[in-house]
């Protein structure tokens, strides 16, 4: 038990929280909620405090007037009764470096009978507390909450989820809507899939017509689109305000069917390809003999990196089955060093484990055990996003009528039944820096699909990636919190799958 939880035990006591509310028998404790990850140790006290809707804040040191803001207006779309009096809820903020939590993301957060206090290292730690906060107050029931304390920590430090926005476009309001959701469920890191066979999205100054010609096609056809530079430092921007980091993809060499019918030089026989709109993968190539090919990716990884404040560049480098293994491995061999040269540093998939890795590559794990074994061999790190389990563009059942399922079926239980660390013989828990569930995009094209493939399954892959619960974790147990979270997502308008093995509450239980 750390120095801080002992001294903050004991504080507590002194303080007390012996206030005893009359409705105490209805009042939910602390321990009762069905939080999101569930959080890593939580101990009820007697008492309990009184929620306002009005909020006075005692932020001891760097108030962050943008997230206070925040906080203040989510609190007041959560809490709308006024009640009879003019009383408030007093919560504090403790910012303090010196604080014995474990990360950024560490927070603690008491419940006391004079208010609400977080303390964590920084604004970051602050933001997750609030979201714990934010379910209690949405899941509270009665006027009051228990009082008592938790202290939360995340077991990896990468909980990503990423978004294909170039088999379909997704706007950018459509892109910040999923972003504020993952948000809700501490989910950190947010990776764009910006191009592929079926187009580009994301603006280039050096080479405009991967977006004039490449981000004119999409699956079917339809209207598709791109994000100038400005827009996608926006959601660059708007990501950062909820603690997620944005990492781009930019996949090479195959899936680049877009860029080889926007140039004609980056085709070895000089020839512009025309556009893709079906579904396939795995015919595309750039030509790896030209060094033009190699000056049009340094210059997209040089101007996506420019607009990147997150540490990982993307370069993607599956299924090259156009590329022979010779060429993939001369290309990547020159492309990964480009990546740190713009100061990022390097994922791709795991086919990248062929080439020379440096020592802070990260290979995204999705199909081949052996190629995961051999990154880590190599000295990299592991992304860890199975598709058997991880994938949300796989079907939950035969009837799903989005998606695929060459990986299987993947129901909420088989989402949530699996650790990474046991997965993959040879990735140990120290290779692994943590989970992403991929929504691929060729079935969907709006923001009900996204949420239709990616709820409940998400929140499975976040207690996954932040919950310490090891080998106690059940889906028994989940399942009756997840049931919970169906309240949630009705009243957040989240279009989720009602997965008959669950019991869903409504929100009007
Ligand atoms: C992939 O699913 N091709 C990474």
């Amino acid at each position: 038990m750390s120095r801080f939880f002992l001294t903050a035990i004991c504080l507590w006591l002194l303080i007390g929280c012996h206030h005893v509310s009359h409705s105490e028998n209805s009042v939910k404790s602390i321990s009762e909620f069905a939080l999101i990850p569930k959080v890593n140790q939580i101990e009820d006290a007697s008492g309990s405090l009184q929620i306002r809707a009005k909020l006075d804040f005692n932020w001891k040191t760097n108030q962050n007037e943008d997230l206070k803001n925040r906080i203040t207006q989510q609190w007041q779309q959560i809490i709308t009764d006024q009640g009879t009096d003019d009383a408030s809820t007093l919560l504090e903020i403790i910012i303090d470096t010196t604080l014995d939590l474990k990360s950024e993301e560490s927070y603690h957060l008491e419940i006391h009978e004079h208010g609400i206090t977080i303390s964590a290292l920084s604004d970051e730690g602050v933001y997750r507390a609030w979201q714990t906060l934010r379910q209690m107050l949405y899941l509270k029931g009665e006027h009051s909450i228990g009082c008592g304390l938790i202290i939360d920590f995340p077991k990896y430090s990468y909980r990503g989820a990423m978004l294909d926005v170039a088999r379909h476009f997704f706007s950018v309001d459509e892109v910040k809507r999923y972003i504020n959701q993952l948000a809700f469920y501490k989910i950190n890191y947010f990776h764009m899939h910006l191009s592929d066979d079926q187009g580009w999205r994301i603006h280039i100054d050096r080479w405009p017509l991967l977006t004039e010609i490449g981000g004119t096609s999409q699956v079917d056809g339809g209207e598709a689109g791109f994000y100038t530079q400005d827009e996608y430092q926006d959601i660059v921007q708007y990501a950062a305000e909820r603690f997620i980091t944005v990492v781009p993809e930019i996949d090479v060499p195959g899936h680049t069917n877009a860029a080889l019918a926007s140039y004609a030089e980056l085709n070895c026989d000089n020839k512009k390809r025309d556009r893709y709109y079906g579904r396939e993968v795995g015919f595309s190539t750039l030509c790896v003999d030209k060094e033009i090919t190699y000056q049009f990716v340094e210059d997209v990884i040089r101007e996506i990196s420019q607009i990147t404040p997150g540490p990982y560049f993307h370069i993607g480098g599956d299924e090259t089955h156009a590329t022979p293994e010779e060429d993939y491995i001369q290309f990547i061999n020159r492309v990964i060093p480009l990546v740190g040269k713009y100061g990022k540093k390097v994922i791709g998939w795991d086919e990248i484990n062929l080439g020379e890795l440096p020592p802070d590559a990260v290979v995204q794990y999705w199909a081949n055990t052996e190629n995961a074994v051999n990154g880590v061999q190599k000295g990299a790190k592991v992304l860890m996003s199975p598709a058997s389990y991880a994938y949300l563009d796989m079907k939950y059942d035969s009837l799903t009528p989005i998606g695929y399922h060459w990986a299987g079926y993947i129901d909420t239980q088989r989402a949530y039944s699996w650790t990474p660390e046991t997965l993959v013989e040879g990735v140990e828990k120290e290779n692994i820096i943590g989970i992403e569930a991929p929504l691929w995009g060729e079935t969907i094209t709006n923001s009900d699909d996204i949420e239709y493939l990616a709820f409940p399954r998400l929140l499975g892959y976040a207690e996954i990636g932040w919950s310490e619960r090891g080998d106690s974790r059940t889906w028994d147990e989940y399942k009756k919190d997840l049931a919970i979270h169906g309240k949630l997502f009705e009243k957040l308008g989240i279009h989720f799958y009602r997965d008959p093995k669950v019991n869903w509450l409504t929100a009007s239980d």
